[in-house]
């Protein structure tokens, strides 16, 4: 079974646009040949500046942060899934763990940002992960589990097929602290088979499945090696081009 292999920045709200356009043309500079997917996941604001900026590269994608469920409407300040999709994005990152804890997102929220991402041929990357009072009293596996089944598992099984699931333990979230590759392989491991339980085995294996926490050029080797790791989200290290296509270079 050969899942997609992805590496995704998560801009998070850094880099004004001009910025971004100076990034983005220093990541595609040195982008190596190879399989994986690229995703840069920018503000709102860059999407329709930086998504023609990356048409003659097929395997790099632009993100948006964030969309709002509901299709249209009144929601002062908010942005739906078709207005992302009509700047040429074509991926989404929902339920990161800022916006579950900032933001008072629910896993029943990010299941409709699911449904709305989806309706719009958006790929949503959906974060799950555990704080480290759930893992210090050995309920992180059973946590993660509740917040797949309530985030995602609503979904048809060929919906479900187009989502890629990211794990962000949020004790490792620009901490500098890392889940060693065998907590990261424990869990993506556990994961993939809460997935096979409420879909099917196939289901279960062809997810991509995302590690992400202070992953560094100095980490990613060791965590990407992992056999359940298909690759990385990325914060702060994904602000800096050189580190950027270290990362990506350490996953081909
Ligand atoms: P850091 O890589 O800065 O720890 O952030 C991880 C993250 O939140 C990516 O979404």
């Amino acid at each position: 079974m050969t899942r997609a292999k992805i590496v995704a920045g998560n801009w998070k709200m850094h880099m004004d646009l001009e910025e971004g356009k100076a990034l983005t043309s220093e990541i595609l500079k040195q982008l190596p040949d190879g399989g994986s997917t690229i995703i840069l996941g920018t503000p709102f604001i860059h999407l329709a500046t930086i998504a023609p900026m990356l048409t003659s590269h097929n395997n790099v994608v632009v993100a948006a942060q964030n969309c709002h469920q509901e299709a249209s409407g009144a929601y002062t300040g908010e942005i739906s899934a078709a207005m992302i999709a009509s700047t040429g994005a074509k991926a989404v990152i929902l339920g990161h763990s800022e916006r579950r804890s900032y933001f008072a997102e629910s896993d029943e929220m990010i299941y409709n940002k699911t449904k709305a991402a989806l309706s719009q041929g958006l790929q949503p990357i959906v974060c799950v992960g555990e704080s480290l009072e759930l893992r210090e009293a050995g309920e992180h596996l059973s946590f993660v589990a509740t917040q797949l089944k309530k985030s995602l598992f609503g979904l048809s099984g060929s919906d479900f097929d187009k989502v890629v699931i990211a794990y962000e333990p949020v004790w490792a979230i620009g901490t500098g602290k890392t889940a060693s590759p065998e907590q990261a392989q424990e869990m993506h491991a556990h994961i993939r088979k809460v997935v096979a339980e409420a879909y099917d085995s196939e289901t279960g294996d062809k997810v991509s499945i995302l590690y992400g926490g202070s992953v560094k050029p100095s980490n990613a080797v060791e965590i990407f090696g992992k056999p359940d790791v298909d690759g990385g989200l990325i914060g702060g290290a994904s602000l800096n081009a050189d580190d950027f296509i270290a990362i990506v270079k350490a996953l081909s």
